[in-house]
């Protein structure tokens, strides 16, 4: 699935106050600006896109980037108005098929041991748990869990 058909596109420096300003939504630690100018400065290897929702604001975001054959979810939100449609599901199939395309093999990613929304999310796109990071996040000391799925196979529920 491309991007645009998906009805996404690639995320942009200009775009990127609405993005912090939807990610302080979305996120129990949300990134910082600079963050977010750090993965569209990883160029090729860096594959971050929005949705749009109307002039100004985005319906949706993810940033992700592929080291080797492993491709790593870094973040991923939805305006809680517009959840349940399939958007962030079709942002993560958007970044495998990127990362396959690349010969990604696996993908992986950290969540918030209490985040059952994104758990049973990952867990739809073929993910499994591999480890546990006790404390990790410093807002509030949750655990995360360490989710990772096998891209060529990846299974679509
Ligand atoms: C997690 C999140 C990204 C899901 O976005 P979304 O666009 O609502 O998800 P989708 O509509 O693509 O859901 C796809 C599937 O994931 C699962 N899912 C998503 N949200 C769910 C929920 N609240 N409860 C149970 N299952 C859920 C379902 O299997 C769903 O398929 P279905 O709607 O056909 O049953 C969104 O809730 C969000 O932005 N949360 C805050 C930020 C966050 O937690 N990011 C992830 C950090 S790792």
């Amino acid at each position: 699935m491309s991007l645009a058909d998906a009805g996404m596109r690639a995320m942009e420096v200009r775009d990127l106050v609405a993005v912090c300003a939807l990610d302080a939504l979305c996120q129990g630690s949300p990134w910082t600006k600079g963050q977010f100018r750090d993965e569209l400065d990883r160029g090729e290897d860096g594959f971050c896109c929005v949705v749009d929702a109307e002039p100004g604001a985005l319906a949706a975001y993810l940033c992700a980037w592929i080291a080797a054959d492993e491709l790593t979810i870094g973040t991923i939100g939805v305006d809680p108005a517009r959840r349940r449609c399939g958007l962030a599901r079709s942002l993560v199939w958007c970044a495998h098929d990127w990362a396959i395309s690349r010969g990604g093999a696996i993908a992986h990613l950290e969540v918030r041991a209490g985040n059952a929304a994104a758990i049973a999310l990952y867990e739809a796109l073929g993910y499994r748990r591999v480890g546990v990071r006790r404390g990790y996040y410093s807002d509030n000391g949750e655990d995360a869990y360490l989710l990772l799925a096998d891209l060529p196979g990846v299974e679509v529920k």
